[in-house]
């Protein structure tokens, strides 16, 4: 049987899904659908939010996206080469830091870097260098357990930079943060993406979040995640949160999304029935 022939894209494109699903535990009688025929484009530079009830796949995109997990339908390309294993180019953020607690904080930053066989000190000093632009510095010599939650998410911001990544997956980065430190990380990391010329994929549950940081947002259904649709974010930066623009897209959001999260609890409440 042939197969549809593929939407063509730009080999330019930071990513590319075509068609893609998820069926975890395939062909079993625990198989579960998590993401069904998903296409998306994500432009070089861009910074893309991922908004969606809780279990409709926004995680588990992230993880294909990585190369950390199997599609089981359609693809994924990066810059012209199909995704299937991880990739220095494309770095991803867990929502819990997972920061190694034995090394300092300039170890964990280098990591990765060490893993490449790269000389102590030119690990330190790239180490060096992006802890500065986390405004980090000061803490190189640190363990993770000294640090607040802000500071060690802002380490792990560091350590995706070191590698230089052309793509920065980031999966609730947040979300365990107080509101004041949240809206600062907000602010920082809009520094940190200007000058970095990397593509932003960043999922929050925050509607405020999603309309402070992104060039678009994407909606998604209740699982199996599909796209519901793709709400454009035209507004200049800095951003004005109370800006009559801001508000009117936080209310076309939540509508939006309220549709699909009361959908997700139907369905939930039928399956425990
Ligand atoms: N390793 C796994 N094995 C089996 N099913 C999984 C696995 N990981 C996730 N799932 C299921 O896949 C669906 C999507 O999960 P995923 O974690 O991607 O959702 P999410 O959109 O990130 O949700 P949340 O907003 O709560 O983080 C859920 O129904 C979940 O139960
Ligand atoms: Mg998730």
């Amino acid at each position: 049987m042939a197969s549809d022939p593929i939407r063509p894209f730009s080999s330019k494109a930071a990513v590319v899904c075509r068609a893609v699903g998820k069926t975890w535990a395939a062909g079993t009688e625990r198989a579960h659908e998590a993401l069904r025929g998903l296409d998306l484009d994500i432009a070089p530079g861009e910074f893309v939010v991922l908004l969606g009830p809780s279990g409709c796949g926004k995680s588990t995109l992230l993880y294909m996206i990585a190369g950390l997990e199997d599609l089981t339908g359609g693809e994924i390309w990066s810059f012209g080469e199909r995704v299937e294993a991880p990739s220095p180019d494309r770095s991803l953020i867990f929502q819990e830091t997972s920061l190694f607690p034995w090394l300092t904080v300039w170890q964990n930053v280098s990591f990765g870097l060490s893993l490449r066989g790269l000389p102590v000190a030119e690990r330190k000093a790239v180490a060096l260098a992006c802890l500065q632009r986390v405004g980090l510095a000061e803490a190189m010599h640190k363990r993770p357990d000294e640090l607040s939650g802000g500071m060690r998410q802002r380490v792990a911001v560091a350590r995706a930079l070191a590698m230089r990544p052309k793509v920065l997956l980031m999966d609730e980065p947040f979300a365990a943060l107080d509101v004041q430190t949240r809206a600062k990380m907000q602010d920082f990391l809009l520094d940190v993406w200007r000058d970095s010329a990397a593509s932003v994929l960043f999922v929050t549950h925050h509607i405020d979040e999603a309309v402070a940081l992104a060039d678009r947002v994407v909606v998604f259904t209740s699982r199996p995640g599909r796209i519901k649709t793709i709400v454009p974010v035209d507004l200049p930066r800095p951003r004005d949160p109370f800006a009559p623009e801001s508000e009117a897209l936080r209310r076309q959001l939540t509508l939006l999304l309220r549709d699909e999260v009361d959908r997700a609890f139907a369905e939930q409440e039928a399956m425990t029935a």
